[in-house]
């Protein structure tokens, strides 16, 4: 079966059809440039020029990037406009792919589902925690294989600081840190995060996973397994069309 998923980021909204039995894009993922301000109309402007560009007419997953409720409402913005905020996602998206049946999902969560159904969690029982170092910091819990929605771990204080406003990806650009000097940030992060939920085995994902072997080897002291993202930068897209199936 196939169902398409958009995975709306900080710098970049791609989509594709996801083949869901693989766990793989059907065809390669087309991408448009998140509109700055990251508002609801140009953004679902953006949405739509993708869903539009397979001519696609079924149901689509879309992943946000930020608190997404069960009943679609977004309650957080850190990094896109803060007129998200108490926004109907799905009644937003929905009418700007006119009318197709929609679900909006947590980034993250969407991430992780899919690393844990096709990739790096693939069969893990237990606690794990993947957490998403891009523009903000995502996290995704699950226990014995089910997700704990919305968490919020980027957000956790570390020295006084929003974490991910420490270690993100982002951070390691905009004040131009040595892998060395990042790594230090993220392991104290993941420390932190060791302390209060003792997982079993981080899952490492975002756009730097792909870059895995230049800043994990150097993370030391930490229990728990870590382990790079298999899906990488396609993991949303998967996990918000296995999202939009689950919901159907
Ligand atoms: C948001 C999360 C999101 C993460 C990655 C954070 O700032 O609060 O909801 O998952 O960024 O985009």
């Amino acid at each position: 079966m196939q169902i398409f998923g958009v995975d709306i980021g900080g710098s970049g909204i791609k989509g594709a059809p996801v083949d869901l039995d693989r766990g793989d894009l059907a065809a390669d993922r087309h991408k448009v440039l998140t509109p700055r301000p990251a508002k609801p109309d140009t953004v679902a402007d953006g949405v739509r020029d993708v869903v539009e560009h397979f001519g696609w007419k079924g149901p689509v997953g879309i992943t946000f990037p930020g608190v997404v409720t069960a009943g679609s409402t977004v309650r957080t913005a850190a990094n896109v406009d803060k007129s998200w905020v108490d926004t109907d996602a799905r009644e937003l998206l929905g009418e700007r792919l006119g009318g197709l049946p929609v679900t909006v999902v947590n980034d993250a969560d969407a991430a992780g589902v899919a690393e844990i159904e096709f990739g790096a969690g693939k069969g893990r029982g237990g606690t794990v925690i993947l957490l998403t170092f891009g523009t903000g910091i995502g996290s995704a819990l699950f226990v014995d294989g089910r997700l704990v929605p919305n968490t919020e771990l980027g957000h956790l204080e570390l020295h006084g600081h929003d974490a991910e406003k420490h270690a993100s990806s982002k951070a390691k650009e905009d004040h131009d840190l040595s892998w060395e000097h990042w790594a230090r940030r993220v392991q104290k992060y993941l420390a932190h995060v060791e302390m209060l939920f003792s997982p079993e085995l981080f899952i490492i994902g975002g756009g730097v996973s792909r870059k895995a072997e230049k800043f994990v080897p150097l993370i030391k002291g930490i229990r728990a397994e870590i382990v790079p993202a298999q899906l990488q930068n396609n993991a949303g897209i998967v996990g918000a069309a296995m999202r939009a199936a689950q919901r159907r």
